[in-house]
């Protein structure tokens, strides 16, 4: 597997694959690699000839009280994870490599933003849309891979997708859970011994929700209070948001069909969760 640190390494790459015919998936991270991560490279594996993997903490991203300084890094175990999963190049540039001058564009999807962590997170979204359009420009992968674990964030890259004609096919891949049920997460390293117990309550609550839509209950409201009730019960727990939306438009929707996103942020401790299904 290749590290390279560089925009100009990566093109000089990627223009010999193409030169040999060959197709390139790609992964964009932000480091600290799980086995959610993993699944991402394996299926890029499978689906392409070469794997570039990019670890990235997009500053741009983050809100001024969110956790960008002590957001987790292990160079060296990302790179294991990265080889294990079948990935060929990671790219992991500085944060001077990928803004060296004062930025004067944003990449913006409208609508689909607005809400669930587009609401709790102003200006996230603008920051990762900005820096995954960088990274397509510097990648040029035919493929693109993204977790459903970030069910907002895979719908919002499929529609800038959409709309700036970008030659890449963005491909959305299920979320990977502990055996317990806790969706992995680089986050999850905060959690302390009690936190990581607490943190149960998000998975608790939406398999509670699919309970009840099972057994025939259609009123948004309901569902919402019957994850609420489990999220309530833990002390530790603090609901950001608890929202069904409809997938395609992001928009709330009072009574629950096909095509529906059941999605959370809850704060266990200081450490801020999400999780969600999504109901075909
Ligand atoms: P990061 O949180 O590192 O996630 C990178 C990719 O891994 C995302 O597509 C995310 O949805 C996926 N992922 C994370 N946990 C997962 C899990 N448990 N199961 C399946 N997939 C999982 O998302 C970002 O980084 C950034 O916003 C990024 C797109 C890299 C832009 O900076």
């Amino acid at each position: 597997m290749k590290v390279v640190y560089t925009i100009s390494e990566v093109r000089e790459l990627v223009k010999q694959y193409k030169r040999d015919g060959l197709k390139v998936g790609f992964v964009p991270t932000m480091g600290y690699l799980h086995e959610g991560h993993g699944s991402l490279i394996k299926r890029a594996k499978d689906e392409n000839d070469i794997v570039i993997v990019s670890t990235f903490v997009n500053p741009i991203q983050f809100g001024p009280n969110e956790d960008l300084d002590k957001y987790p890094r292990d160079q060296k175990r990302d790179e294991e994870v990265c080889e294990t999963y079948g990935g060929d190049v990671m790219f992991l540039p500085s944060v001077e490599e990928m803004y060296p001058e004062e930025r004067k564009t944003t990449v913006t999807v409208e609508g689909l933003t607005a809400g669930l962590c587009g609401a709790k997170r102003p200006g996230h979204f603008n920051g990762v849309t900005t820096v995954v359009t960088k990274l397509f420009n510097i990648v040029l992968p035919d493929r693109a891979y993204f977790g459903q674990k970030d069910a907002q964030q895979l719908m919002v890259i499929k529609k800038m997708v959409r709309d700036l004609n970008s030659p890449v096919e963005v491909i959305g891949c299920p979320i990977v859970r502990e055996e317990d049920g806790l969706a992995k997460s680089s986050r999850n390293k905060y959690l302390g011994e009690e936190e990581r117990k607490a943190a149960l309550v998000l998975s608790r609550g939406l398999k509670e929700a699919k309970k009840a839509i099972d057994n025939g209950e259609k009123v948004s409201k309901n569902v919402i209070s019957i994850i609420s009730d489990v999220i309530n019960k833990e002390p530790l727990a603090k609901i950001d948001y608890v929202s069904i939306v409809d997938i395609n438009t992001m928009e709330d929707v009072e009574e629950i069909g096909s095509g529906v996103l059941i999605a959370m942020a809850v704060y266990i401790g200081k450490t801020r969760l999400i999780d969600n299904i999504i109901l075909e």
